[in-house]
């Protein structure tokens, strides 16, 4: 797919994975519609850009409510004409012991993680449908390939956005739309600070227990660049592959759940001694 003098939506776009592929694109040649929830911050990034020449709009939108991403599309193709590219990033992480998880922290991760996605390909994959041409990327996880203790509402949204994608990519085959799902492992983001964007009633306080400087250095310490992301999508935009994996090491997990599932074995803590 052709990136230059082209127009892309990306949602979560003010951190992480989003601001490195919103940068990239822009290298790219590409305009870019900035979406987040966290205005402020959105405000600051996309001002930055701006003043380097960059073509780009801010809008600040909450994906679980599907209004909010419909003004996203319609500000899009004000300003822009039309669009090419969607990226349904934004995403939030909550680790809690399954039984213990409150019904508003379940909302609020359904909404944002899964919701969030659904609602972006109602509002923009029809026109790209109509204009004959457009690629879709949706950020699940390796935690929505496999599993690991403690992180349910995370993985359920995560494995259903991979559920969604690839019935989407099925789809949409042959009408010029492509689709891609990202499944990174870990990446050197603010992922572990979500409950900054948490809703009140979900009783999430930040900043976590960990303190944000252990958290970062951490993070910078073993996690991947977000712009050698933004990398991989690029490319498997242009060449239209469906699976961008990140990191090695979750084909070979993926492959291990596969294998334990074609024995009808118990899953099994990545953590426990095989
Ligand atoms: N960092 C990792 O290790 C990792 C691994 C696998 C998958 N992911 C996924 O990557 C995506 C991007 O996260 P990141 O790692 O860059 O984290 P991040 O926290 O740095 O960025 C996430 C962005 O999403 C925004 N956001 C949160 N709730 C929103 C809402 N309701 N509406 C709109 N925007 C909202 C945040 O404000 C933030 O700008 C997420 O879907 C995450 O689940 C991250």
């Amino acid at each position: 797919m052709q990136l230059t003098e082209r127009t892309a939506v990306i949602t979560g776009a003010a951190s992480g994975i989003g601001l490195a592929l919103t940068k990239r694109l822009l290298e790219e040649g590409m305009s870019v519609v900035m979406a987040d929830v966290e205005g402020a911050t959105l405000a600051r990034e996309a001002s930055a850009l701006s003043e380097s020449g960059a073509k780009v709009l801010a809008v600040e939108c909450d994906v679980s409510d599907s209004d909010q991403i419909a003004n996203v599309r319609d500000q899009a193709l004000a300003k822009f004409g039309a669009v090419h590219l969607l990226m349904n990033n934004a995403g939030v992480a909550s680790g809690s012991p399954n039984i213990r998880t409150k019904p508003q922290v379940w909302d609020w991760v359904v909404g944002v993680n899964l919701l969030g996605v659904a609602y972006g390909v109602s509002a923009f994959a029809p026109l790209m449908v109509e204009q004959g041409e457009g690629h879709i990327v949706n950020t699940a996880s390796e935690a929505g390939l496999c599993a690991t203790p403690m992180l349910g509402s995370y993985h359920a949204t995560k494995y259903a956005v991979v559920g969604l994608s690839e019935s989407l990519f099925m789809e949409l085959d042959g009408t010029g739309v492509g689709v891609s799902c990202l499944c990174p492992e870990l990446v050197d983001t603010k992922i572990f600070e979500s409950g900054r964007n948490a809703p009140p009633e979900t009783g999430i306080k930040p900043p976590p227990q960990i303190p944000i400087s252990q958290i970062e250095q951490f993070m910078s310490t073993v996690a991947m660049d977000p712009r050698d992301v933004a990398g991989q999508i690029v490319y498997a935009v242009r060449a239209n592959h469906f699976w961008i994996i990140t990191h090695q090491v979750t084909r070979a997990r993926a492959s291990q759940r596969n294998a334990d599932f074609h024995e009808m074995r118990n899953p099994r803590s990545p953590f426990a001694p095989r």
